[in-house]
């Protein structure tokens, strides 16, 4: 008899995005004649840059000729691409990382959710709230999340550390020890960030109590502000303690192209239950090996040309581009009346919904009165309840449309 992973019983519902989709999709068909302006599920809008494009075609030419065919390539990533990253990346900010601490991938995504693979079901989960729900759900899958409780929608074995305007979107150290702690920043979804020395408390916290900080730099690429960091391993001693995501998706719109690097410096080290340590970037190079088969060779060679000349001034205009419309989006709201955050150092606005109005309605609300669709906060966690998501990466002409319908809707 072939028994089932129990644990993907206990999940609740659809997968936040897939929701989102399902609603809109019953709303579409309802309404075909409604224009639709999509800014729930953080997707870009903007063509591919024309180096990317460039280098694609030339790599799939390549892929034509026996000489220069390719078969299976290192599954930690072809050094050309390694390379390109540690040069521009990451020595640049002096984080001195090996080629053999970088693994490149095919999303954050499955990084985030695949590295529980390597790391014990015994392990007391921390997240911060809310939170980007993969980091939640893979680790109710995995069966370290314990049973999901319809009351405070929260499951009962992962620790919440709440993140909201009362405390300045600030995670406070929590009172029972986590074994690892999630970290987004810049975050998704409030779009907020954590200051060098703020972040350095989480690192220290790792330090002393040999916790692991799994953190997700998604969004690096949209930081503006001098004093946030880019990477955690700015902090001292984070090598020891982190495993930092990078992604191509967000930074050179790579979200269906697929295409991302983990870094796992070789001083990180877990323990097991006898106490003994173990280097955790052997255990994800033994894991990446076996189940993966590396990133196609035409996908590297379009990610090496994110760090050519041409490229580099071309991911920079992606960035702008989107920034303006973050820009757009954070001032219409505030001449609205709305209190809001992030939207400087992230594509994510996050906004305190009217009257406390409960997120799903405020989405049922913007999707029926004005064919906007966004994100709702508590689908990110119990402390998004009363806010609410909007993406700063549609086409700009459609954000300052979903901008005047909202005007029209909130009557300002
Ligand atoms: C989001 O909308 O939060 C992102 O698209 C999630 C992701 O990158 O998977």
């Amino acid at each position: 008899m072939a028994l089932v992973n129990e644990n993907y019983l206990k999940l609740p519902g659809n997968y936040l995005f897939s929701e989102i989709a399902r609603r809109v999709n019953e709303f579409s068909t309802a309404n075909p004649d409604a224009t639709i302006i999509r800014m729930g599920i953080g997707d870009v809008t903007r063509p591919l840059p024309d180096a990317v494009i460039q280098s694609l075609h030339k790599a799939v030419d390549e892929m034509s000729q026996a000489e220069t065919f390719k078969g299976y390539g290192p599954e930690q990533g072809y050094q050309f691409l390694v390379n390109k990253i540690i040069e521009n990346d990451l020595n640049p900010r002096g984080l001195n990382i090996q080629n053999d601490e970088v693994f490149v991938s095919d999303g954050s995504k499955s990084d985030t959710g695949n590295i529980g693979d390597i790391l014990s079901v015994k392990n007391k989960v921390a997240v911060t709230d809310p939170v980007y729900p993969v980091y939640v759900d893979t680790n109710a899958m995995a069966g370290r999340a314990g049973d999901f409780l319809e009351k405070t929608g929260k499951w009962s074995d992962i620790l919440y550390i709440p993140c909201t305007a009362d405390n300045n979107f600030i995670p406070a150290l929590p009172a029972q020890k986590p074994d690892i702690i999630y970290l987004c920043y810049p975050n998704n979804p409030t779009g907020t960030t954590l200051k060098k020395e703020q972040l350095k408390v989480w690192v220290d916290y790792a330090l002393s109590n040999k916790c692991l900080i799994l953190f997700d730099a998604a969004y690096e690429a949209y930081i503006s502000e001098s004093d946030v960091p880019h990477s955690i391993y700015e902090i001292e001693g984070a090598k020891k303690v982190a495993i930092e995501f990078r992604s191509f998706s967000k930074t050179a719109g790579f979200t269906g192209t697929r295409c991302a690097y983990t870094i796992i410096p070789k001083e990180l080290e877990a323990y097991t239950e006898k106490g003994e340590k173990v280097q955790l970037n052997k255990l994800w190079n033994r894991r990446h090996t076996t189940k993966f088969n590396g990133v196609p060779y035409i996908i590297q060679r379009a990610a090496e040309a994110v760090y050519s000349e041409e490229g580099k001034i071309q991911v920079s205009e992606l960035v702008n581009y989107y920034m303006t419309n973050a820009k757009i989006i954070r001032e219409s709201l505030l001449n609205m009346g709305f209190e809001i955050y992030g939207g400087i150092n992230a594509p994510y606005i996050w906004l305190k919904t009217p009257n406390n109005m409960p997120s799903w309605d405020f989405f049922d609300l913007l999707l029926q009165k004005a064919h906007v669709v966004g994100t709702p906060g508590v689908g990110f966690g119990p402390s998004g309840e009363g806010y609410f998501r909007l993406t700063a990466f549609g086409k700009k002409e459609a954000t300052l449309e979903a901008m005047d319908r909202l005007k029209t809707l909130f009557n300002k």
